[in-house]
């Protein structure tokens, strides 16, 4: 890294402690407030939840797709966050006698994170009050959170920049106008996404900041594991996808034959691949980001890899 851009990353760390103070902000006192959950809501905006493209199913219905997977919304962050957490941690150790300022953006960035899961897991609590009983989510943070941990720094990274990214997108989609959405979900989007914001600076900056010490061997090896822990998602949405479906077929109050379920499931799977992986894997910064530390051909893997996630 020359000196200019060091100074230019410098004051970008000093300006992300700045807005993480100024935002901060309290799981109760500002976020829930004392509020619940209501089942005439829905909890994710229709464009996260494709619930339009469920033809065969009621408005009513639709809606409680949105409920389901607004729980599914609390538990993958509960998930994601975990690893994240971990990564933020062994990566401010690269600070510890060296940048204070860097150390202490990791160390804001680690605590709100910490507060994220236990948001989320308050979340998952106050809708498996309002929604009949079956929810299923089993995978488990940790066993996810050690193998993730297993693949290169780099890879890691590119994931978390994506994940960050997208709660953006998620906050921008949820501010559309739309009567019927949960007022205590889109603070759930809102709150989360102000502090989120910084996360992605600080994803940035670390990932180039790390990438600056790689050859180019360990890159595209880097870049193979990068496409692993998407494939790797996948994996964990495909299984979700199918226990919400199924979940959804057997509360919905009525019969859904073996055709319609699989229709259902085919929906929810391209509803959490767009939440979960292209939202922010489309983001314009992702890609800027990306394309500034890979090479055309280690691109266009990664374009392929995504492509068969549709
Ligand atoms: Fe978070
Ligand atoms: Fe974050």
């Amino acid at each position: 890294m020359n000196a200019i851009s060091k100074i230019a990353s410098g004051d970008r760390y000093a300006r992300c402690i700045e807005t993480s103070k100024r935002v901060r902000w309290d799981i109760d006192a500002d976020v829930i407030r004392g509020r619940h959950f209501d089942t005439a809501h829905k909890f994710l905006p229709d464009g996260l939840s494709l619930a339009d493209a469920l033809t065969t199913l009621s408005a009513d219905e639709k809606r409680f797709v949105s409920r389901i997977q607004g729980r599914t919304y609390a538990n993958m962050f509960g998930l994601v966050e975990r690893f994240i957490n971990a990564k933020v941690l062994e990566l401010s150790h690269d600070h510890w006698f060296g940048d204070q300022v860097a150390l202490e953006a990791l160390v804001r960035f680690s605590d709100e994170e910490l507060k994220h899961q236990a948001l989320f897991r308050r979340i998952d609590a106050m809708i498996g009050e309002v929604l009949p009983d079956g929810y299923r989510f089993d995978v488990d943070p940790n066993v996810v959170a050690h193998a993730v941990l297993g693949k290169s720094t780099w890879a890691v990274l590119g994931l978390t920049l994506d994940i960050e990214l997208f709660t953006q997108v998620h906050y921008r989609q949820s501010i559309d106008p739309d009567t019927e959405l949960s007022e205590l979900f889109k603070d759930v989007f809102l709150y989360h996404w102000r502090e989120e914001s910084q996360h992605a600076i600080l994803d940035e900056l670390e990932w180039v900041r790390h990438d600056a010490g790689l050859t180019a061997e360990k890159r595209d090896r880097a870049v193979d594991e990068f496409i692993e822990l998407v494939a790797a998602v996948d994996g964990i949405l495909q299984v979700q996808a199918r226990a919400d479906a199924g979940y959804f077929a057997a509360t919905c109050g009525r019969e859904v034959d073996g055709a319609e379920a699989r229709a259902i499931e085919a929906v929810f799977l391209k509803a959490y691949r767009w939440q979960y992986i292209h939202s922010g894997a489309q983001h314009p910064q992702f890609g800027k980001v990306l394309s500034g530390l890979i090479s055309q051909t280690q691109g266009q893997r990664i374009q392929a890899a995504l492509a068969t996630l549709q």
